[in-house]
This record gives structure tokens, sequence and C-alpha cells, in this order.
């Protein structure tokens, strides 16, 4: 039995699992994760995902390393500047890994108990901010939403994806359009196979179709995650945000991140400051997946992959997070990040 479980991990007294989400929707497989190296493949090929579960399951995996190596705190602070390193935007990993750096002098139990609380506050901070996203919705309301932001991506219900799963469960009718989200699909693979869970009705489009849809007035909000929320309320979500912020602007459509307070960085003062993830050429010129390879592009076509867009706080109607819903005078006064 695990110790703990969500989706898409389960830890048990000695190990961690994880569902490979590079597999879905064809196929449920949950993996081990033994070591670093093990999570740091993991998380690079996006078999876990999503701002929070990387924060977590890292956490989790250094607290493992810290148990098989007992007294070699310079070793776990290598292993952290490691899983630091694996994925640069999401900044939900630095808190994880911030929490459990501040443990080190205590030891390895003290790594592991920080982890589990983090684990259980992910939760509740995700059951707070998909109850103020809901709050948000208005019956009949059709969604558009982009990348995967439900319970595969978090410990609990989910960011984005979880204010419809709160709002449906409330008994609401919702029409979801759910963005495909090229290169990696995580919404034609994820998203539109949690909504089926969900039982929230939904239609699956291509990126480049948002416009459109909006232009023919069905589209009533763009609800969103995020990686990392600047102290100015840029943030940074999977590419392809800020075109859907830029659009919904443009046909006067509400657009709402929801996030936890764990992706705020009051460090960086704006969007400039984020880190953006650059990812493998091969994403664009082809697709790698349950079914094999595919390439259509020449095959040395120079490529630009970025994994992450900045949207600037300009175009956004509200900040959902667990601590309130802010607006653009909330934000300028720093109400975000207290
Ligand atoms: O590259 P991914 O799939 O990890 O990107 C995920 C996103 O951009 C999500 O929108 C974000 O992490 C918020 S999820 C709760």
């Amino acid at each position: 039995m695990p110790i703990l479980e969500s989706r898409s991990l389960r830890l048990y007294a000695d190990s961690l699992e994880y569902l490979d989400q590079t597999r879905l929707p064809q196929a449920e497989q949950w993996e081990r994760c033994d070591s670093p190296e093990a999570w740091q493949l993991a998380v690079k090929r996006l078999a876990i995902r999503g701002a929070p579960l990387i924060g977590l399951s890292a956490a989790f995996v250094l607290a493992q390393y810290a148990a098989r190596h007992p007294g070699q705190e310079d070793k776990w602070q290598w292993v952290s500047d490691r899983l630091r390193a694996t994925r640069p935007t999401a900044v939900n990993l630095m808190y994880c890994l911030d929490a459990l750096e501040a443990c080190f002098a205590q030891g390895p139990a003290a790594l592991a108990g920080r982890a589990a609380a983090l684990f259980e506050e992910d939760r509740e901070l995700c059951q707070r901010m998909a109850e103020r996203g809901a709050d948000l919705l208005v019956e009949g309301e059709r969604v558009l939403t982009h990348c995967n932001t439900g319970a595969l991506a978090t410990a609990g219900v989910g960011t984005a994806i979880g204010a419809l799963a709160v709002a449906r469960k409330r008994g609401m009718t919702l029409h979801v359009y759910v963005n495909e989200t090229r290169p990696l699909l995580q919404g034609g693979r994820l998203t539109a196979w949690e909504m089926a869970d969900l039982d929230i009705p939904y239609q699956l489009i291509a990126d480049s179709m948002a416009a459109s849809l909006m232009a023919a007035g069905k589209v009533d909000k763009v609800m969103v995650g995020a990686d990392r929320i600047c102290a100015n309320g840029d943030f940074a979500n999977k590419v392809g945000t800020y075109m859907l912020a830029v659009v919904a602007r443009y046909h006067q459509v509400p657009f709402y991140v929801v996030a936890p307070y764990t992706t705020v960085d009051p460090a960086c003062a704006t969007g400039d400051d984020i880190p953006i993830e650059q990812r493998d050429a091969a994403e664009i010129r082809g697709a790698t997946g349950a079914f094999g390879d595919i390439v259509w592009a020449p095959e040395n076509a120079p490529v630009w992959n970025p994994s992450f867009d900045v949207t600037p706080a300009s175009l956004v109607t509200g900040w959902v997070l667990d601590t309130g819903v802010f607006d653009a005078a909330a934000i300028a006064r720093g109400e975000h990040c207290r």
C-alpha cells in the first residue's frame, strides 16, 4: 500500500512510482523511480510533468536519496543542485527543494516528513484555488484551456482543470475547448483524457483554431495554469498561452490564470527574469509517441523550441490563487506575493 498517492504519483516506504504521462492515453503504465538520475530522465522526457508535480516528486527523490546516504549532506546538496537544473522554468521545483534544503541539518527523517507535508499542502492548495476558480464560472459556460493542469500535474484536483472539476462536482454544466498544445500535445493526450474522466463535455481543437473559435463567439472564458508568476503579474506557462491571451483580449474574452502560491516568485520582478527552457529540435521536426516516431520536416530543419512563453500581466483578467482572486490593481499592490 502506498503511503501517499495521487493520480500520477505513489510513494512507498522505500520507493516512488510515477504514471508515465508519455504513454497516456493509450496505456496507464506505472514506473519505479529509484534514483535522482531516473527522476531526471523521467522529467526531461515529460513522463513526470506539470509545475507542482515536478517539485513534489523531486522532494521525494531527494528525501529518499538522503535516507540512503545518511550523514552525507554535501552529496544531498549536490543532488539537489542537479535536480534543480533539470527543468528551469517551473518555480515550484525551487520551492520544494528550498524547503528540503532547509531541513538538511535535522537529518533524513526530517526531509521525508517535509516532502510528505509538501504533498499534502499541494492537495489542499489545489482544492482552495479550484473552489475560487469554480466560483467564477457560470452555468452553461464554454471554457477554453491550454496544456494540462489537472490531477495528473499536481497532488490534488489540479489548477485550471481543478476549477472545472469542482464546478462539475457542484453540478454545473460546462463545455470545455481543449487546445491540443503543440509540440508535445499535453492537451490532446492528457487534458482530453482527464475531461472524459471528469465527465466534462469537451471538444479538442488544434491550437491555431482558438482565434476563429473566439471570433465565432463560442468561448466565454479562458483558464490556464502557470509555471511561474512574477511580482508584476507576468507569468510563464506552456508555449502558446501568450498567443491565447492576445487573441482573448482582441475578442474581449476574460482570461484567468489559476495557480498555487508556490508558483509565485516575488524574486522575479517581470517576465523578462523568467528562465525559459529550450527543448530538443526533434519535438518540432516530428513527433514521438506510443505508435512510434514520425518526422515531417527536412532532417536538419533549423528549429526554435521554447517550452514556455510569458504572458504579460496586462492581458490577464484575474489571477486565481489559493489565497484569493486578484485583479490588476491588487497585483500592482503586490498582494499576491504576501
Ligand atoms: O511542460 P509541462 O507539461 O510540464 O508544462 C505544464 C504547464 O505548462 C502547465 O500549464 C503548468 O505546469 C501548470 S500545471 C498545474
